[in-house]
């Protein structure tokens, strides 16, 4: 595997091809599989989880890695294609990722949507520019559109907790949040639950619909898996019998680019749209609580719900090691 870009893009047998090295490896160290090796370590944007679980990831694997903050401690990164460079960036990506191409086996690069023009975004072509600049293999550590590592690292969480694949139900519920949030996470997880076969219902507001493209994706994942995709706005219609609900706030498409226009349409969301206990009360009295954090307390989610039985938030978040292991050991190790 040269590329770990998108879950969908992977034939879903080598989806649990990857979910299954990750619970090998969960249980099994094999601490000199990357001896000599090194992950260069690109971070367009801020994170906690990604950032330390693939440094972590690399260490115990045998390998190591380096990370590269634009504009903290290294130059501004340009991404655009035929601009003036005349603005704070210093170094273009045409330049920077075929350099650090050569210090690294793997490179992994977080790049968030700009989220101003949506067809731009949803074309997520800035990771792919990338992705091309490389000669290593190449994996996304979130992009415009997707969150592939947390996205099978989500799936492998479904399979510890014996969350029924074609039987199961998914709910991905919009949750309320002070800014106007685009569509990576959301996507990644609509299709991850999609592709894995569940039937899923997207809850959201009126008004905040995912974008056309977004679902039409998540549907075609659907029809071949056997698994289903519908929308609701009533909570208790989408609840019903769910195994899982999981939360994710994103932004009005009508009002993308516009984070006024957004704020405006979610003012009067706040307090219905802040995941509590009573969102469970049709579904199954052993329905799990996902969210792939960060999460702002009591805006998003309440307390009850994050302190209570039914979260695993936290193992969501261990489990991104083991998958990104899993990726890093496909391309690295067994290069099939
Ligand atoms: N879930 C996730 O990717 O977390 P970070 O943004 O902290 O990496």
């Amino acid at each position: 595997m040269k590329r770990f870009m998108d879950l969908p893009e992977l034939d879903t047998g080598l989806v649990r091809e990857l979910v299954a090295t990750a619970k090998h490896l969960e249980k099994h160290p094999h601490s000199d599989a990357l001896r000599g090796k090194v992950a260069g370590l690109l971070f367009m944007n801020p994170s906690l989880r990604t950032l330390a679980s693939m440094q972590a990831g690399m260490a115990q694997l045998g390998g190591s890695s380096f990370v590269i903050t634009p504009g903290q401690g290294s130059w501004g990164l340009e991404t655009r294609p035929g601009v003036v460079m005349d603005g704070d960036a210093a170094e273009h990506v045409r330049e920077a990722i075929p350099v650090l191409s050569q210090y690294c086996d793997v490179l992994a690069v977080r790049n968030f949507a700009k989220g101003k023009d949506l067809a731009e975004d949803a074309a997520d072509a800035v990771i792919r520019r990338m992705a091309d600049l490389s000669p290593k293999p190449f994996m996304n550590l979130e992009s415009a559109m997707t969150h592939p590592c947390q996205s099978l690292a989500d799936w492998k969480t479904l399979d510890d907790l014996d969350v029924p694949a074609n039987e199961g139900r998914f709910v991905l519920s919009w949750a309320w949040h002070p800014k106007a949030l685009t569509y990576a996470v959301p996507a990644s997880t609509l299709n991850m639950a999609a592709q894995r076969g569940m039937k899923v219902t997207v809850l959201r507001p009126q008004g905040f619909a995912l974008p056309g493209s977004v679902m039409a994706t998540a549907r075609a994942l659907a029809s071949k898996s056997g698994g289903s995709v519908f929308e609701t706005d009533d909570v208790a219609a989408a609840m019903d019998g769910a195994h899982v609900l999981y939360a994710k706030s994103w932004c009005a498409p009508s009002a993308y680019g516009n984070p006024e226009a957004d704020a405006a349409l979610r003012a009067s969301l706040r307090e219905a749209w802040c995941i509590r206990e009573s969102f469970f009360a049709s579904a199954r009295a052993d329905a799990k609580f996902m969210h792939c954090l960060p999460v702002r307390r009591n805006v998003k989610v309440a307390d009850e719900v994050l302190d209570g039985p039914r979260s695993v938030v936290v193992r969501q978040a261990g489990n991104r090691l083991h998958a990104q292991k899993a990726v890093l050991w496909k391309m690295l190790v067994d290069k099939e």
